[in-house]
C-alpha cells in the first residue's frame, strides 16, 4: 500500500505521537489497543497492578475478567480486545469467533494445551506462552508435597526422609530443572528423561543423572516427577504398565496435566499394589475412585503450582511485555502457533 509522506506525517501529528501498533513502515495503527486479562483463577493482585503498569505506559487500555463461571461472559468481553491473556483458560475456536479484533493470545505460563492453535492460526492471530515464568513456583510446590507425602500427611506417624532417595524427573525443562536443582540441596540422587534431549545434554548440565528411557526413570526411581506437556504422545502415556514398573513404596508426583495420565490403569494399578501412592496437582477426573487409596492418595483442590506472587508478577508482566514488543517491533520470539 502506497501512502504518501506527507500525508502519514498529517495522520501521525494528528492522532498520536507514536503509533500504538506497527506491522510495518506502511501499515501502522494508532487506536488505542485494548489488552483483556481473563482469568477464571485470577493472579495476585501485584501482578495485575505490574500488568496495568506495562500495558498503560504502553497507551494501551487495560480491561480486566476475573472469576468468570459462565463462558458467555468471556465471549463478550473478548469481542472488543486486540490482546489476550490467560492462564488456563480455554481459548477456543468459539472464543476466537467472539474475538473480531484480536491479534494476540498470551497464554502466562508454560503449558499452552488451553489454546486451539488451529483457530488462532486461520484467523492469523499470534499465539505466544511464557517459559520459565513460573517453573520455581512450581517446582518448589513439588517438593513441598513431597515432603507432605513421604512424612504421612503429617498425620502424626513415623515417615520417612527424602535425602537419599532417588528421583526421576520426566522431561528435564525449565520446571524439571527447578526440581532438580531443590532435590539435590535435599541430597536427593537425581534422575532425568526428556525424549527431545540426549543423554549426554541431560549429563552435561551437571544437574540429573541421564536414564535411556521413560521405562528405565519409573524402574530406576523411588520417586518420579512428571514435566511433560499434554500433546497427542503425551496422553494417557503414564500408564498402568509405566507405573507399574516401579519398585515397592513408589510414589508419582503430577504438577504436569492430569491428561497425560491413564486414570482407568493407574486406579487399576494401585488397587493390585498397596504400597504405591500418586500425589497430584491437577485433580483427576476419577478424584472420587482415587480417594478410596486413604494415605496413598492427595491431590490439591484446585491447581496451586503457578499459584504465587512471584510466579504471577513474572508471568503476567512478561506476557504484558510481550504483546507490547510484538505490537510496537513485531517480535513473535515466543511464539507457540509457528
Ligand atoms: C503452566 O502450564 O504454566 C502451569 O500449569 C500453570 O498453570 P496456571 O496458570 O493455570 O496456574
Amino acid at each position: 500500500m502506497e501512502i504518501r509522506d506527507d500525508v502519514r506525517e498529517g495522520f501521525e501529528k494528528k492522532l498520536r505521537k507514536e503509533p500504538t501498533c506497527v506491522f510495518s513502515d506502511e501499515i501502522k495503527i494508532y487506536k488505542k489497543m485494548k489488552v483483556l486479562v481473563a482469568t477464571e483463577k485470577p493472579f495476585a493482585k501485584v501482578a495485575v497492578d505490574g500488568i496495568r503498569e506495562v500495558v498503560e505506559k504502553n497507551g494501551y487500555e487495560l480491561a480486566l475478567l476475573e472469576k468468570y463461571t459462565d463462558v458467555n461472559d468471556l465471549y463478550k468481553a473478548v469481542a472488543d480486545a486486540d490482546a489476550l491473556i490467560v492462564r488456563s483458560d480455554k481459548v477456543t475456536k468459539e472464543v476466537i469467533d467472539h474475538a473480531k479484533n484480536l491479534k494476540i493470545v498470551v497464554r502466562a505460563g508454560a503449558g499452552y494445551d488451553n489454546l486451539d492453535l488451529e483457530a488462532c492460526t486461520a484467523r492469523g492471530i499470534v499465539a505466544m506462552n511464557t517459559p520459565g515464568q513460573n517453573s520455581n513456583a512450581v517446582a518448589e510446590l513439588v517438593m513441598g508435597l513431597l515432603v507432605y507425602t513421604v512424612r504421612n500427611f503429617y498425620n502424626g506417624k513415623s515417615g520417612s526422609e527424602l535425602m537419599g532417595k532417588k528421583l526421576g524427573i520426566l522431561a528435564f525443562g525449565n520446571v524439571g530443572r527447578n526440581v532438580a536443582r531443590i532435590a539435590k540441596g535435599f541430597g536427593m540422587d537425581v534422575y532425568a528423561y526428556d525424549a527431545f534431549m540426549t543423554a549426554d545434554q541431560i549429563n552435561a548440565t551437571g544437574m540429573a543423572t541421564a536414564v535411556a528411557n521413560q521405562e528405565a526413570l519409573f524402574e530406576t526411581c523411588d520417586i518420579v516427577s512428571l514435566h511433560i506437556p499434554a500433546t497427542a504422545e503425551t496422553k494417557q502415556s503414564i500408564n498402568y504398565n509405566l507405573v507399574g514398573k516401579m519398585h515397592k513404596g513408589g510414589i508419582l508426583v503430577n504438577s504436569a496435566r492430569k491428561e497425560v495420565i491413564d486414570e482407568a490403569g493407574l486406579l487399576k494399578l494401585m488397587a493390585e499394589r498397596t504400597d504405591l501412592k500418586y500425589i497430584t496437582d491437577i485433580m483427576p477426573d476419577a478424584d472420587a475412585d482415587f480417594k478410596a487409596f486413604e494415605g496413598r492418595y492427595f491431590a490439591t483442590p484446585k491447581k496451586m503450582g503457578a499459584q504465587t506472587e512471584e510466579a504471577n508478577i513474572n508471568a503476567g508482566i512478561a506476557a504484558a511485555n510481550q504483546i507490547a514488543d510484538f505490537f510496537k517491533t513485531g517480535n513473535k520470539k515466543f511464539q507457540v502457533n509457528k
